[in-house]
């Protein structure tokens, strides 16, 4: 583990200009410096890099954050492997520090499922190659199959013997711990009798893009109608089912050179396509693709062509899926293989010199398909027509290029034999409906819109707007907010009269009092570990300023400071609807910081009340119980008017 003080010396070495210019041509545009987001497609630039505040925020795509989660994201790297990148770069030496036992815990455990998924691995090939059961069972169902040995060995294919705990039993015997059998979801532990996951299937190892061993997809040989024909590994350590893309080690290579990406349902169907000499191919293992998985893709190539069996039962259903990979940036193509077959069953069929022609021959462009194909069902029904024109618009309206929409808006305007202007204008109502852009402003740049929803960023809205409605999260992001912004900034001065001393109570001291007199706490989990941290600071007779939260380790919560560090100031935009004018919020901190603790407040009084009405609920019949709640209830009442009074009528329900 890199030692904090390296830590920090790295953050005071990286200026975020100059690791930004290594990758982008800035240029200066005021106190900020502007380019082309490096993050997703864009003509016109709106990645915003300000010295200042050592951040850069895309207001395109959303991506925001300090110099590491720059390197990070652009280089792929993880947060130590940046910081280590960086001190290369600033010819930092590292220190490295003792690992915590929960660190080296995860770490351990980590390397140590590695290890076991290795070994297994290796077993399971044995196994299939030489085993009299593998080769028996499960070599000659590959061959019946049509798999050449070269495929197998290239993907590591295995076999795992069908006697219960035959695995784990050779494991054991090796040294492996049981404990790390287990938590790799090789073996089950069922009350101290071990015994194997797999048992009795051909193996397929699944790969990180280095070629470590992850997990494993078994598939059952015999037929049996009461077991599942695949067994993945469960979510581990290591495995997870959300960012793993069958097939990717195996393909990278080719995916950069063809500068394409075809993207199949199972693992058959990647080992088929390879030995058809179509190498650039992975398979999503039958779930629909996660945003994880498509920006894994989006490392090698923009381009990605979907493979679909020839029964249109699963296409229509798996079309809207494909919404996310257009909303990426992405373009996307679609073939369809002829009736009943999949790639893998197409591929036996046909030479490779036909099954490469036929995938070259008939590509589509996925928003042109989708638009043929609905209206091959609409036919002439008005109601069916109505609702494929809104669907072909949602699919166009995600696209982030602007240059790209347009393009597709004339082209499904002819196909729909619609104006084009009522399709682009359907386009525009839905792209400022959904905002698909993420909508927050730069410290002095006009917001363009000013709903309440426009101020806030989220990389979740609609389960931010669930919060916002349910919970306080608003009001402690503001309180945390104030304290990040304004903590060190003095409050007020008190004079005493006889000594003549005087007594300052900074925006920290004042927020912390006000909110531990009343015992109140955050419920976001990242806001309370960000007061937490800010409370024990001030004890210390420090006050962290924004810098610390920018810089954090827990990516999480430098994420959430960059977003409200680069957002319009909130309260003025509030008060501006209410017809107050005010012209920077660093004027009013005398009136906005109290009136951030009061609106908390308020909050957590609106969420007990919430509380006793459900208790009152379950105390039907106890007219004492009953009686006592109200009473409570009243109280609560009487506070939140005086709280609303304190607001000075303001306060926003
Ligand atoms: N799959 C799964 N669990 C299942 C069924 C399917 O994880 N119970 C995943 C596997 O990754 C599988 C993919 O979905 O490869 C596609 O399923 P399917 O078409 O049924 O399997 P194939 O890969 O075509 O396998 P085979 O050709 O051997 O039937
Ligand atoms: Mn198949």
């Amino acid at each position: 583990m890199i030692d904090h003080s390296t830590i920090e010396r790295i953050f005071d070495a990286a200026q975020i200009t100059e690791v930004v210019s290594e990758f982008v041509s800035l240029k200066r545009r005021g106190v900020n410096l502007l380019g082309l987001c490096p993050f997703h497609n864009e003509k016109t630039p709106s990645f915003t890099v300000s010295p200042a505040k050592g951040i850069f925020k895309c207001f395109g795509c959303g991506k925001g954050g300090n110099a590491v989660n720059f390197i990070m994201e652009h280089e792929h790297l993880s947060y130590p492997e940046a910081l280590r990148w960086l001190a290369k770069k600033y010819h930092i030496e590292i220190e490295e520090r003792e690992v915590t036992p929960e660190e080296l815990a995860k770490q351990n455990e980590r390397e140590s499922i590695l290890v076991v998924t290795q070994y297994a691995a290796r077993q399971f090939t044995e196994n299939l190659f030489h085993g009299h059961e593998g080769m028996a069972v499960g070599l000659s169902y590959f061959r019946e199959r049509g798999f050449a040995d070269a495929v197998l060995r290239k993907f590591e294919v295995g076999y795992c013997n069908e006697r219960r705990d035959d695995f784990t039993k050779k494991a054991l015997a090796a040294g492996y711990k049981s404990e790390f059998l287990v938590s790799s979801g090789l073996t089950i532990d069922k009350e101290g009798y071990m015994f194997d996951r797999f048992a009795g299937r051909i193996m397929f190892p699944i790969h990180s893009l280095s070629g470590q061993v992850l997990g494993f997809g078994g598939r059952i040989i015999k037929t049996d109608p009461k077991a599942a024909k695949y067994v993945n590994t469960p979510e581990t350590e290591v495995y997870h089912k959300s960012r793993i893309l069958y097939g990717i080690f195996q393909a990278r290579q080719a995916i950069i050179k063809e500068d394409r990406c075809y993207l199949v349902e199972g693992y058959t169907d990647v080992l088929s396509m390879h030995e058809s000499g179509v190498e650039n191919v992975v398979a999503s293992s039958g779930t629909a693709l996660t945003q994880e998985q498509i920006r894994l893709i989006k490392r090698f190539t923009p381009n990605i062509t979907m493979l679909y069996d020839g029964d249109s039962a699963g296409i229509k259903a798996s079309l809207r899926g494909t919404d996310m990979v257009l909303e990426e940036g992405m373009n996307v193509r679609i073939v369809v293989l002829p009736d009943g077959e999949d790639p893998d069953s197409y591929s036996k069929k046909v030479s490779d010199e036909e099954y490469r022609r036929y995938l070259k021959d008939n590509e589509t462009d996925f928003i042109r398909f989708k638009t043929r194909m609905l209206l091959d069902e609409a036919q002439s029904d008005p109601v069916m027509r109505a609702s494929l024109v809104r669907e072909v618009v949602r699919s166009i309206a995600v696209i982030p290029d602007q240059i790209t929409r347009t393009v597709y808006v004339k082209e499904c305007s002819t196909q729909l034999d619609m104006p084009e202007e009522v399709v682009l204008d359907e386009v525009m109502k839905l792209r400022r409906q959904e905002s698909f852009r993420n909508r927050n402003a730069w410290p002095g740049q006009e917001a363009s819109g000013s709903s309440m929803s426009d101020l806030t960023v989220t990389t979740a809205p609609s389960q931010r707007q669930k919060k916002k409605e349910e919970t306080s999260y608003y009001s402690e992001r503001e309180v945390i907010r104030m304290l990040i912004r304004y903590g060190s900034e003095v409050l007020t001065r008190h004079t005493d009269r006889e000594t003549g001393t005087e007594t300052i109570t900074t925006v920290a001291d004042y927020i912390i009092s006000e909110i531990n007199e009343d015992g109140l706490t955050f419920e976001d989990p990242l806001f309370a570990e960000m007061y937490d941290e800010i409370t024990f600071s001030v004890s210390q007779g420090l006050i962290p300023g924004d810098r610390n939260f920018v810089h954090h380790a827990n990516p999480a919560i430098s994420a959430v400071t960059v977003d409200m560090l680069t957002e319009k100031d909130t309260l003025s935009q509030i008060w501006r609807k209410h017809g107050a004018y005010v012209e920077t919020e660093d004027m009013k901190i005398r009136e906005i910081v109290p009136d951030s603790v009061l609106k908390f407040k308020g909050d957590k009084i609106k969420m007990m009340q919430k509380e006793i009405r459900k208790a009152m609920a379950e105390a039907t019949g106890d007219d004492d119980r009953i009686s006592e709640l109200q009473q409570q209830y009243k109280a609560m009442t009487l506070l939140q008017k005086k709280i609303s009074a304190g607001l000075g009528g303001r306060l926003i329900i």
